[in-house]
């Protein structure tokens, strides 16, 4: 709670801080995304989401002067895509935002800004079956288990890079995207993290790969999203594990449920920020051609979904 308290964005709040700028940033231009992607988009909507948008990507420039940033770009692309959709209507009803929306869009078009990273995007699902798409879903997510033995073959960089630009595309609020991936990699690196975590012991020795899955605390701005960091990032990890099970690469979960000193010692073995929330740890490798995993029989059906009609 300490934590929470001292390094999200719901207490101290400060632009100057780049990382809560971004989080800021994001939070409002997907407002706008987002309002335009309704089934129903009004002519004129989100004065005060626009309002602040203008005044976080005046920030962004002045602070930073990154006009590369996906957070800006996003932005900006979203901001093009208010103003053709409003259009009239704003420049009748406030000209002075109005005013402010055109001469920002003027003032930092790029040539190379594509305008697809913001706004919405159109598209089309006739061309995949339906049948076809839960066949390999259903494929892939019943071939997943947790391994806890790997052969020595040793993962390339790249199939982690892109196993997590995969990940990315997981959903979160407000498309905050929280989370953030350490890889150990040396022997003495993993063992080092490893101690601190009691479930792997028999095997973890063996992974070619500990990855720590955290959560950036200054992505988040009320009290009320204090249990977000571990959601975001939780659903993240899922799809990692998913994307390295694409790729024939094993995993294993590992909780961090440390209590306050375990998690302080942790944190300084692993160099974490103050603002970093870890979440789990996860050990990846090749599998052997053929292995035994947990059986882990899923509960039935039944026990766990209810339709519910709350007026009988
Ligand atoms: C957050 C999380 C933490 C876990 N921690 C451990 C752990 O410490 N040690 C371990 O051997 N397995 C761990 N697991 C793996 C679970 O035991 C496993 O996911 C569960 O039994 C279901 O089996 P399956 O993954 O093969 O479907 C963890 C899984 C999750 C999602």
């Amino acid at each position: 709670m300490v934590r929470y308290i001292r390094y999200s964005s719901s207490v101290y709040y400060s632009p100057h801080d780049l990382k809560r700028l971004e989080a800021a940033l994001f939070f409002y231009y997907h407002k706008i995304e987002k309002a335009l992607s309704l089934p129903i988009v009004k002519p004129l909507f989100g004065l005060g989401y626009i309002e602040n948008t203008l005044k976080l990507v005046e920030q962004w420039v002045q602070l930073t002067g990154d006009y590369d940033a996906v957070v800006f770009r996003g932005a900006y692309s979203a901001l093009v895509s208010y103003k053709s959709h409003v259009g009239q209507s704003l420049q009748k009803s406030n000209p002075k935002i109005y005013e402010r929306l055109e001469q920002l869009i003027f003032e930092y078009e790029r040539p190379d800004i594509d305008l697809n990273l913001g706004g919405t995007l159109e598209i089309h699902n006739e061309n995949l079956t339906t049948n076809n798409r839960i066949q390999k879903f259903e494929e892939l997510i019943r071939q997943r288990h947790s391994v806890r033995v790997f052969t020595e073959k040793h993962i390339p960089d790249e199939e982690i890079y892109n196993a997590v630009k995969l990940a990315q595309h997981t959903p979160s609020v407000c498309n905050r995207q929280c989370w953030h991936v350490h890889v150990f990699t040396s022997d003495k690196d993993k063992t080092k993290i490893l101690q601190h975590q009691n479930g792997n012991r028999g095997f973890g020795h063996l992974a070619d790969r500990v990855l720590l899955i955290t959560a950036d605390l200054k992505c988040f701005f009320t009290s009320g999203e204090r249990q977000q960091p571990s959601i975001d990032a939780g659903m993240f990890a899922m799809s990692l594990i998913l994307s390295f099970e694409a790729m024939g690469i094993a995993s294993c979960c590992l909780n961090l449920n440390l209590n306050a000193g375990k998690e302080s010692a942790f944190r300084k073995t692993a160099l974490l920020s103050k603002w970093e929330k870890p979440i789990m740890l996860i050990v990846i490798g090749y599998p052997p051609k053929s292995l035994k995993v947990a059986v882990s029989a899923r509960k039935s059906i039944e026990s766990l979904l209810s339709f519910r009609d709350l007026n009988n």
